[in-house]
């Protein structure tokens, strides 16, 4: 994929040509496992179409809807009132008319869920953690992140400064180095720091008491982004920041509503009403895009309230007993899961090649996962993203771990067969 995202030549949309190319030569293998649909939403067991249109039909471990909020009946109840009322569209931006009462009143519960004073809302968590950063960092600023940090955020650090420095994953010690050296030079201008509450890829989590410490110490800015552990872990839902002891304490929470909250969305929680307004008329993404529809805010709101309920650490629990036991059998059955325990369960493949034949062979064996590979990861660590959801079945998670097996085995074999000498090739043929 990195080898297109440079192309040269004056024609904009004729040097991008390679890529199509690429994609078919991939795509008429079988090899071409992205830009699936669904037929009937993000359930435990769907049927789904690959970017072709062929049918697939298996267990769904490739959905983000970690507590199964999306098809919930409160939430979809909610959905048909609030339409009802409002229609189906905010027609503006939040910093017009865009926002409706049930928004406002989002903010507000966001804001409390969090220990934060304020929030705001963004139409989606990419553009809350690119216009958290874009909002706030100025050409002289510098940005200190983890190397593994979403794309938003490192977007949003290439747009607003070029004085970006990056430590490596989840080392606090480094960040401080950095730290260190760029306040010996500049004490005028400011510093943000960015990490992730629980990372995407690798399912680990940083130090976020020692980086806030550091951001203390040296007059810096934390920004935790919370897509994928806000809402669905830790016994009270307050992720990582909550489990730490954190709660109210972190500089600046970004976060995302489509992992966990069953809806589009994200926002920024911050310290104060200063930074709250500034975002909404200083942040692109929030003053010159529409806000989220009142539909969609009053889904969140509900999810919040389910969230917040018995029921919701009922499905926080049951969630947990699925990854453990998810986990637990990938084990059994020989495979490396990456991280701590989280609602994403990456299984290791290794190589491109060899990930790309089991890939191939999940459909036929009714298993929906994504594969990840270079460069959403480092080269030679190809990964199975399976996502955990509160309503899969036992049954639907020992299918997942025996379709899975099955598809390696047989895309193993392949690689091997394939990576033979070129004689033992030939003799096989
Ligand atoms: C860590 C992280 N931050 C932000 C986002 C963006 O969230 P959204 O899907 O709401 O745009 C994602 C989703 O891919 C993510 O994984």
């Amino acid at each position: 994929m990195r080898d297109f995202r440079y192309p040269r030549g004056t024609g904009l949309q004729d040097r991008i040509e390679g890529f199509y190319k690429w994609q078919n030569l991939r795509r008429n293998q079988g090899l071409w496992p992205f830009s699936r649909s669904t037929d009937e939403g993000p359930s435990t067991v769907c049927a789904a179409r690959d970017d072709s249109g062929q049918k697939i039909h298996g267990v769904n471990f490739a959905s983000q809807d970690y507590l199964s909020l999306s098809s919930h009946p409160e939430i979809k109840k909610v959905a048909q009132q609030v339409i009802e009322v409002f229609g189906v569209h905010s027609a503006g931006s939040a910093a017009l008319v865009g926002n409706t009462s049930h928004s406002v009143l989002l903010e507000r519960k966001i804001a409390e869920f969090c220990g934060m004073p304020e929030a705001i809302l963004f139409p989606t968590g990419w553009a809350a953690g690119y216009g958290v950063i874009k909002g706030l960092v100025r050409s002289g600023d510098h940005i200190v992140m983890d190397a593994l940090a979403h794309t938003c955020l490192q977007e949003g650090a290439n747009a607003a400064t070029k004085n970006i420095y990056l430590f490596r994953h989840n080392q606090v010690a480094e960040c401080r180095k950095w730290l260190e050296k760029i306040r010996a030079k500049d004490v005028e201008n400011g510093i943000m720091v960015v990490t992730e509450g629980l990372f995407s890829m690798d399912s680990d989590t940083p130090d976020i008491v020692g980086l806030q410490e550091l951001c203390h110490e040296f007059n810096a800015t934390l920004v935790v982004d919370v897509a994928h552990d806000m809402g669905c872990l830790g016994e009270d839902g307050r992720g990582h920041i909550g489990m730490q002891g954190m709660l109210g304490k972190v500089d600046l929470i970004m976060g995302s509503f489509s992992k966990t909250f069953g809806s589009n969305g994200g926002f920024v929680a911050c310290r104060n009403r200063e930074v709250k307004e500034y975002l909404r008329f200083y942040s692109p993404p929030c003053t010159f895009s529409n806000a989220l529809s009142p539909m969609q805010a009053a889904t969140v709101l509900k999810a919040f309230e389910i969230i917040e309920s018995d029921e919701g650490r009922q499905l926080r629990e049951k969630m947990m007993a699925n990854i453990l036991s998810l986990r637990a059998q990938l084990v059994e059955a020989g495979f490396e899961v990456y991280g701590d325990p989280s609602a994403i369960v990456c299984v290791k493949m290794g190589s491109e090649a060899l990930a790309r034949l089991v890939a191939r062979r999940l459909p036929e064996q009714g298993l929906i996962a994504n594969l990840v590979e270079f460069p959403a990861v480092p080269k030679g660590q190809a990964r199975f993203r399976m996502q955990v959801m509160a309503n899969h079945t036992p049954q639907n998670i020992a299918d997942a771990v025996a379709r899975l097996k099955a598809a390696y085995d047989q895309g193993f074999a392949e690689f091997e067969w394939m990576n033979q000498e070129p004689e033992a090739l030939q003799a096989t043929a």
